[in-house]
């Protein structure tokens, strides 16, 4: 029977109560809780690699979905690809509505989220959230890459949380407590592909007009919607 929110906003706190912090006890005790389907959201970024890594250690079927934007860099789906190959896994794209990327292009042009804020959130609207909201329609759990250390507006984020703006499903961030060097030692010690953009000073990816590489000791998100400030810098796709 699924979990009412209070009784998820309990279990949630509990378990954040409990201490875990280490990813794959996050993710073991975290999915324990969840009865339904869970799934990965991927962007091929080093901590979604991490993850995927994880996943392969817990005997529990996880979907992995992943938003084409219609503006992703070319690096990663060459990365993507690399780890739907190394894995052997299937990756279920999902892509923004055909119209309404039509109708925006045609009426805003191609780069409309320079602008304003206001259409900067319209078109990552259009081809983050909306595609997202789709790709969680069933689902009972999701696993994100999200990390406390990469933003301002992230400082907080529990291991898990029931979220309340997708339908009251419950949320894993399994690395939230992890810091750049340990997604970095991870990835060294177990050998595993990144994205090369990772290597170019981008320590945070996502569509490519809307993301540049950074100093080294800059924000790991300056990069990110360079033009606004940082209590911006969010999609709406990890809206609280
Ligand atoms: S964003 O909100 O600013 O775009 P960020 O790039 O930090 O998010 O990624 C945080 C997590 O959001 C990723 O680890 C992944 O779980 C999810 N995510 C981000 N972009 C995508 C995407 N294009 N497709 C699927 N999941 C994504
Ligand atoms: Fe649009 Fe930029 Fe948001 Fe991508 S990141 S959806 S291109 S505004």
């Amino acid at each position: 029977m699924p979990l009412a929110f209070a009784d998820k906003s309990l279990l949630a706190e509990k378990l954040h109560l409990d201490g875990a912090t280490e990813p794959l006890e996050i993710l073991r005790k975290g999915l324990a809780l969840i009865d339904g389907p869970v799934a990965l959201a991927s962007s091929f970024s080093m901590e979604d690699i991490v993850i995927i890594d994880l996943l392969q250690s817990i005997d529990r079927p996880v979907r992995i979905f992943a938003i084409d934007t219609g503006r992703l860099n070319e690096e990663t789906l060459e990365i993507a690809e690399t780890i739907r190959l190394r894995y052997g896994i299937e990756i279920d794209w999902y892509f923004p509505d055909r119209e309404a990327v039509e109708k925006l292009e045609r009426k805003k042009g191609l780069f409309s989220f320079r602008e304003s804020l206001e259409n900067r959130h319209e078109c990552c609207h259009i081809r983050k959230v909306e595609p997202l909201q789709r790709a969680l329609k069933g689902l009972s759990g999701w696993i994100t890459g999200q990390r406390r250390e990469q933003a301002a507006t992230r400082g907080e984020l529990p291991p898990i949380e029931a979220d309340q703006v997708n339908g009251d499903i419950l949320k894993l961030n399994p690395l939230a407590f992890w810091s750049e060097q340990q997604v970095k030692d991870y990835i060294k010690e177990q050998r595993l592909p990144i994205n090369r953009l990772h290597h170019m000073g981008y320590p945070s990816i996502g569509c490519a007009p809307c993301t540049r590489a950074v100093q080294p000791g800059e924000d790991p998100r300056a990069g990110r919607w360079w033009w606004e400030s940082p209590e911006h810098k969010e999609c709406g796709l990890h809206k609280r």
